[in-house]
């Protein structure tokens, strides 16, 4: 398994030390445009492999010539959030900067898998899918696992019980609109429901739908990495070992949900051929609402970056 991570920044450099201290690849590149620091920090992960007992090779690079027939391709290369921005402030600069690193990706690893991290999140994995024409199963968007986990760390915390028991699902754009789903949440199998009030779940879900900004306005000069790195590495993980997890990600809707040609976060089984099946939950009329308004939102987000970029 040869994985890329394009982008050495926080993000990047966190996929890449997670990925390798689990030796989820034999070989791991991360590429970046600022040379030094792409060499530079992978040298220091290789140092750490002893201690991990690993022995995953890590390889930074400015060339992309390097990142030649990899399986998986993970874009994080992007600007982040400084506070008061919305992920949609990004869209300009970033619609450029993922562009061009698909392109390259693309041109040296056309049969990878494409996992897409950076922001506007839905839109940049658009891009992506245009960009590389592959088929829809092959190109996914990284969002509703972290909005998912920050919801359940916060039911965890109201409820004072595991992580490990608290199931959730989020769907939608990753952003303001997104729509965490109570109706769909259980912590062993008990309906969160039951256990915690509307009251307490609404804020709940308002917490999980601004936890980036919260991140950010603590950061200032950035946005989270921590959980977003995690987040992507549960996804390869699903892929590389078969695992068929179901997931929410961001994926190329052709009819799911009455929705064509969005891409948008819908509960997905990852696998080892990428996105196996897109599962369609039944959704109640206000739920129905929120994830329409949400899809309007992406898709006007959309039209905005083919303008930009021509496309
Ligand atoms: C977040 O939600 C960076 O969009 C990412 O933290």
């Amino acid at each position: 398994m040869k994985i890329t991570v394009i982008g050495a920044g926080n993000v990047g450099a966190t996929v890449a030390q997670l990925l390798a201290n689990d030796e989820l690849a034999s070989e791991i590149i991360l590429v970046d445009v600022l040379e030094g620091i792409p060499e530079g920090k992978s040298l220091d992960m290789y140092e750490s492999m002893p201690i991990f007992g690993s022995d995953s090779k890590i390889y930074g690079t400015t060339n992309y010539e390097l990142t030649a027939n990899s399986d998986i391709v993970i874009q994080t290369a992007g600007l982040a959030r400084k506070p008061g921005m919305t992920r949609d402030d990004l869209l300009i600069k970033n619609a450029e900067i993922v562009s061009s690193c698909i392109g390259n990706a693309f041109k040296y690893s056309p049969n990878a898998y494409y996992i897409i991290v950076s922001n506007p999140l839905d839109v940049m994995t658009f891009l992506a899918y245009q960009i590389t024409g592959l088929p829809r199963h092959k190109v996914i968007g990284m969002a509703g696992i972290l909005d998912t986990a920050r919801y359940r760390s916060f039911i965890s915390m109201e409820l004072g019980v595991s992580m490990q028991d608290i199931q959730g699902m989020i769907l939608g754009g990753h952003g303001d609109t997104m729509v965490p789903l109570p109706r769909y949440t259980t912590v062993a199998g008990i309906p969160v429901t039951d256990l915690i009030s509307k009251e307490k779940m609404d804020a709940i879900c308002a917490r999980a739908a601004g936890g980036g900004g919260e991140i950010v306005k603590y950061l200032k000069t950035g946005s989270a990495y921590y959980a977003p790195a995690a987040a992507a590495v549960q996804m390869v993980e699903s892929i590389v070992k078969d695992q068929k997890r179901i997931l929410p990600c961001s994926v190329m809707l052709q009819g799911e949900y009455g929705v064509n040609n969005v891409v948008v976060g819908v509960p997905v089984k990852l696998g080892k051929n990428g996105v196996e099946q897109v599962l369609e939950l039944n959704l109640n009329n206000e739920e129905k609402a929120a994830f329409n308004t949400s899809v309007e939102h992406v898709k006007e987000t959309i039209e905005e970056a083919k303008k930009i970029l021509n496309l």
